[in-house]
């Protein structure tokens, strides 16, 4: 029996960790004799811990959203809780201590002064920002301001009210206008925030910065990405380290390099390096969240498995998304044309680094519209609609309503 021993760090685990890592499987390797109960709670400290970056870790991207944006300076003076919440900013309500969850309900806590953002903040009970808030002559300022991957990868289930409730990580931030709440910036010109500001809910560029290009992308889910290889839209990485990689330096502004030969593209901030060797934890929590099954009830299932024949059959759905998880991306990326988002301008596939569409996985597709990378279907039943028309496919109205139940119940 060799299960205790049978995972390995990333590949692209950086050294020192890669270090430790490999020199926790010898231990473990020595210990346990023959039980995976060594390896099973290694990984689990490993996801854990992925978890808390996940959540938590800003990389130092402070520089970024603090010495550069001075985005504190706009939410102390301007950004009150309901401002927060009318962006798309979620609240963590399992972090509100008892007297403020009942201050919320009857009405003592201040939702309209900006005060009560920076005491959220100071909780950290604002999911992906994170403030330092220090007390001076008795009140609270809020001194430097962070956002983590909890910002565009999590939502929470509003159990409480709307935008408040418990964290659903790896669920896209549909509601999310990062491009609205990156304008407020006072470090901005108004070119830069015209164009921040045309972007919408649930949408980001995460190439604007880079080649100067503007049109945003939907924020997809960070869940049911276990068993592929091809990470993006476009399939830039073959791990999801990769691209973690990407945005903590190049997008959030944290300490640390990326280099893409492709892209021609070589970024470093600051002197130290505070992602790489927290990546292999990170991408052990992203692999350990799993898609959400459909809610009970939510879709017909006679008609779900009509639905699957015509999937397989007449929709030639499953010649592209094919296997466990609905996409050929671990064999091949698909031209341009195969995406019923193009042609668009500019095109979001040449502004990558494989100039090629990924298949994209359907588990959970019910959980998050707008559909295709340029959120241009609305809805599953627009989705199939698109397909028909454009590869004129034939399908009956029956056909059609079968296949979008099938969709919903992936
Ligand atoms: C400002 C919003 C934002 C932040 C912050 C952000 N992302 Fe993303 N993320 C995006 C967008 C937009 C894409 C789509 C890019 C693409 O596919 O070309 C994306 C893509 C991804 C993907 C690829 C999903 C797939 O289907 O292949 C993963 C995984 C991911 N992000 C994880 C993370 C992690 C981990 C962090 C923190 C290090 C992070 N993201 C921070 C917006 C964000
Ligand atoms: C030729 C390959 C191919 C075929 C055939 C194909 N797809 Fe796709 N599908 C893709 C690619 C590539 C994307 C990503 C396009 C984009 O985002 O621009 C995609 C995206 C999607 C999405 C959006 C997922 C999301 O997260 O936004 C859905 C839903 C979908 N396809 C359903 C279907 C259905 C239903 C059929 C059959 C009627 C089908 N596809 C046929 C390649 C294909």
């Amino acid at each position: 029996m060799r299960t205790c021993c049978a995972h390995l760090p990333p590949p692209r685990a950086n050294g020192v960790v890669r270090a430790l890592l490999l020199a926790g499987i010898a231990a473990a390797a020595t210990a346990c004799g023959g039980s995976s109960d060594d390896a099973a709670a290694e990984q689990a400290a490993l996801v854990e811990q992925g978890k808390q970056i996940f959540r938590f870790d800003t990389f130092g991207d402070e520089a970024q959203w603090t010495d550069a944006l001075r985005l504190h300076e706009v939410i102390e003076a301007a950004v009150d809780p309901l401002t927060a919440l009318s962006v798309g900013l979620k609240v963590d309500a399992d972090a509100l201590p008892p007297a403020v969850v009942e201050g919320i309900r009857n009405g003592s806590v201040d939702l309209k002064s900006p005060a009560t953002t920076v005491a959220l903040l100071k909780l950290d009970a604002v999911v992906g920002v994170r403030g330092t808030v220090e007390t001076a002559g008795g009140v609270d300022r809020l001194r430097r301001v962070g956002i983590t991957c909890a910002l565009c990868h999590s939502t929470v289930d509003d159990s409480f009210a709307p935008g408040i409730g418990k964290r659903l990580d790896g669920w896209p931030n549909r509601d999310l206008n990062p491009g609205a709440i990156i304008a407020l910036s006072p470090a901005l010109d108004a070119a830069t925030k015209t164009a921040l500001n045309s972007w919408g809910n649930g949408k980001f560029d995460p190439r604007h910065n880079v080649d100067g290009l503007n049109k945003p992308v939907v924020i997809p889910p960070a869940y049911g990405l276990a068993g592929i290889q091809r990470i993006t839209y476009t399939g830039d990485g073959s791990e999801i380290a990769y691209w973690n990689r990407y945005v903590a330096v190049v997008e959030m502004g944290g300490l640390g390099s990326f280099t893409e030969p492709r892209l021609n593209l070589s970024v470093t901030h600051g002197t130290v390096d505070l992602v790489s060797g927290k990546l292999p934890a990170l991408q052990a929590y992203q692999l350990s969240l799993e898609a959400p099954a459909a809610p009970a009830g939510s879709f017909d299932a006679a008609a779900a498995a009509r639905g699957k024949l015509v999937f397989e059959g007449a929709g030639r759905c499953a010649t592209c998304h094919s296997g466990p998880h609905f996409t050929d991306g671990n064999e091949r990326l698909h031209p341009p044309a195969d995406s019923m988002a193009e042609p668009e301008t500019p095109s979001y596939a040449s502004r990558s680094a494989t100039k090629l569409y990924r298949t994209s996985p359907l588990r959970g597709v019910w959980q998050h519209p707008p559909y295709f990378h340029d959120g241009s279907a609305a809805t599953l039943d627009d989705v199939v609609a698109r397909y028909d028309a454009r590869l004129a496919l034939g399908l009956t109205a029956t056909q059609r309503a079968d296949l979008v139940r099938y969709l919903k119940s992936l």
